[in-house]
C-alpha cells in the first residue's frame, strides 16, 4: 500500500505531516511511503533525509494512485473532489469551518480521518493533534507578548532599583492556557488565570498561577468541554473579568468552544482601561476571536482610556506554524500513531468498531459519518449553499 506525504500548500504553512522518524515507523509497518519533494524543508528535513529513512520522493504526488493521503491543513475542495472511494486521509479538516471540502470528500467517496475529531480519551492522547499543536500555540503566544511587552517579566532587585514583575492574566486554561501559564512563570511573571469549567482551578495551580473564581455558576458540557455562555451571563462574565483585565501587563486568551466561533471575553473599552504599554494577545483570533477588534495576523494599537499612550492588541494567526520543527514532530507523530492504529499486515483497513477510529471519521462511503457536521450541512444545503 502506498501513504502519500504532501508538501503544503496553504500560505504561511511551514509544518509537514511525516518527519524521517515517522516515516521509519511507517515504513514498519510494511506499506510505501511518498513524499512530495519540499514537503519537509520548512520543517528541517531536506528530502534527503526523508530518503535515507527509507521514503520515495517525488516530484508531484500521484494522488490517483494513493491508498492514503497524510497532511496537516484541510484539503481544498477542488483536491477532495479528486480523491476516489477506495482512498483514505488523515489530517486537519476543520469540519465546521470548511463544509465546501466536507462535502466534496463525501461527494468523492473517501473515507477521512478528522484530528481534531479524536475522542479525548486516555488510549488516544498519541493521536490527539489539537492538543500538541495548542502545546506549541500556549508557548508561542507568550514568547509573543514578552518581545512587545516594553517591561520585564521577572522580578528584579538591582543596584540601580528594584523592577517589579510583570503581571500576566491568562484567560482560558485549557491545553494552551495552561501551555501559557508555565511559559510565563518560567519568564519569571505573576500569572493568574480564569476558565469557566471549575475543574482548571487545580490545573492552573498546579502551573503556578493563581486561580480567578468569579462568582458566576460552573458550566461544564460534554466530555470535560466548556458550553456556550447565554448572552446575559456573558455580559456579567466580562463585567467580573473587567477589573483582572484593568490590573494585568499582559493579557492572553486562549478561550474556545468546540465547532462554535470563539466566546467574546473582552471589549474594546476593558482593553482601553489596561495600563499604555500593556499588551494583549489573542490566540482565538482565527475563529472570531475573545477581544473586540482583534485581527488576525495583525497588531493593533488601541488608544488608552486615560489617552496616555496604546495597549497593543495581537491576533494570532498560523500560531503552530511559527515553530515548524517542534510542532511537525509531534504532529507527524498523531498521524502515525492514528495509521499505526488502521494498519495490520502491511493493508490499512479501518476498523469502525474502535472507538478511536469510528469518532474520528469525518466521511466514509458517501456519509458524513460526524453528526454535527452532517447536521451543518444539511442546514447549508437547506440555504442553498454548497
Ligand atoms: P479548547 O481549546 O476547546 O478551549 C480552551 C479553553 O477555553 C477551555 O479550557 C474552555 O473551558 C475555555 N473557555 C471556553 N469558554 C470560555 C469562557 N466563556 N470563559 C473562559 N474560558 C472559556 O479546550 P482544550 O484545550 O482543547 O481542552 C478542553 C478540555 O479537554 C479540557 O478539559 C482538557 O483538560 C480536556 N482534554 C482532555 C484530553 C484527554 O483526555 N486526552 C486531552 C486534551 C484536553
Amino acid at each position: 500500500m502506498k501513504v502519500g506525504i504532501g508538501r503544503e500548500r496553504h500560505e504561511g504553512e511551514r509544518r509537514v505531516a511525516a518527519t524521517p522518524e515517522t516515516v521509519l515507523q511507517i515504513t514498519a509497518l510494511g506499506v510505501d511511503v511518498l513524499i512530495e519533494s519540499g514537503a519537509g524543508t520548512a520543517a528541517g528535513h531536506p528530502d534527503a533525509a526523508y530518503t535515507e529513512a527509507g521514503a520515495s520522493v517525488v516530484a508531484e504526488l500521484p494522488l490517483a494512485d494513493l491508498d492514503v493521503y497524510c497532511h496537516v491543513r484541510p484539503l481544498t475542495p477542488e483536491r477532495a473532489a479528486q480523491l476516489h472511494p477506495d482512498q483514505i486521509t488523515i489530517g486537519l479538516a476543520a469540519p465546521a469551518a470548511e463544509l465546501p471540502t466536507v462535502a466534496a470528500l463525501a461527494r468523492a467517496g473517501a473515507t477521512a480521518f478528522a484530528l481534531e475529531l479524536v475522542p479525548r480519551i486516555s488510549r488516544a492522547q498519541s493521536m490527539d493533534a489539537l492538543t500538541s499543536q495548542a502545546l506549541v500555540a500556549g508557548y508561542r503566544v507568550v514568547l509573543e507578548a514578552a518581545i512587545r511587552f516594553p517591561r520585564f517579566f521577572p522580578l528584579y532587585m538591582t543596584a540601580a532599583g528594584t523592577i517589579p514583575p510583570a503581571r500576566v492574566l491568562v484567560l482560558g486554561a485549557g491545553v494552551a492556557g495552561l501551555q501559557a501559564i508555565a511559559t510565563a512563570k518560567r519568564l519569571g511573571a505573576r500569572v493568574s488565570a480564569y476558565d469557566v469549567r471549575p475543574a482548571s482551578a487545580d490545573e492552573v495551580t498546579s502551573m503556578g498561577g493563581t486561580f480567578i473564581t468569579l462568582d458566576l455558576d460552573a458550566i461544564e458540557g460534554v466530555g470535560g468541554y466548556a458550553r456556550e455562555l447565554s448572552e446575559d451571563r456573558s455580559v456579567r462574565q466580562r463585567e467580573l473579568l473587567a477589573p483582572y483585565v484593568a490590573a494585568a501587563d499582559v493579557l492572553i486568551t486562549t478561550a474556545a468552544i468546540p465547532g462554535r466561533p470563539a466566546p467574546l471575553l473582552v471589549t474594546r473599552e476593558m482593553v482601553a482601561g489596561m495600563r499604555m504599554g500593556s499588551v494583549v494577545i489573542d490566540l482565538a483570533a482565527e475563529s472570531g476571536g475573545n477581544v473586540e477588534g482583534v485581527i488576525a495576523g495583525q497588531d493593533v494599537s488601541v488608544r488608552t482610556s486615560a489617552d496616555d499612550g496604546v495597549v497593543t492588541l495581537v491576533g494570532m494567526k498560523d500560531t503552530a506554524s511559527t515553530m515548524p520543527a517542534d510542532a511537525s514532530r509531534l504532529y507527524a507523530k498523531n498521524v502515525a500513531n492514528l495509521l499505526a492504529l488502521m494498519t495490520h499486515d502491511g493493508q490499512v483497513t479501518p476498523d469502525f468498531t474502535d472507538e478511536v477510529i469510528a469518532g474520528s471519521c469525518l466521511t466514509h462511503a458517501g456519509e458524513v459519518r460526524h453528526a454535527p457536521t452532517a447536521a451543518a450541512l444539511t442546514a447549508a444545503a437547506l440555504n442553498g449553499e454548497h
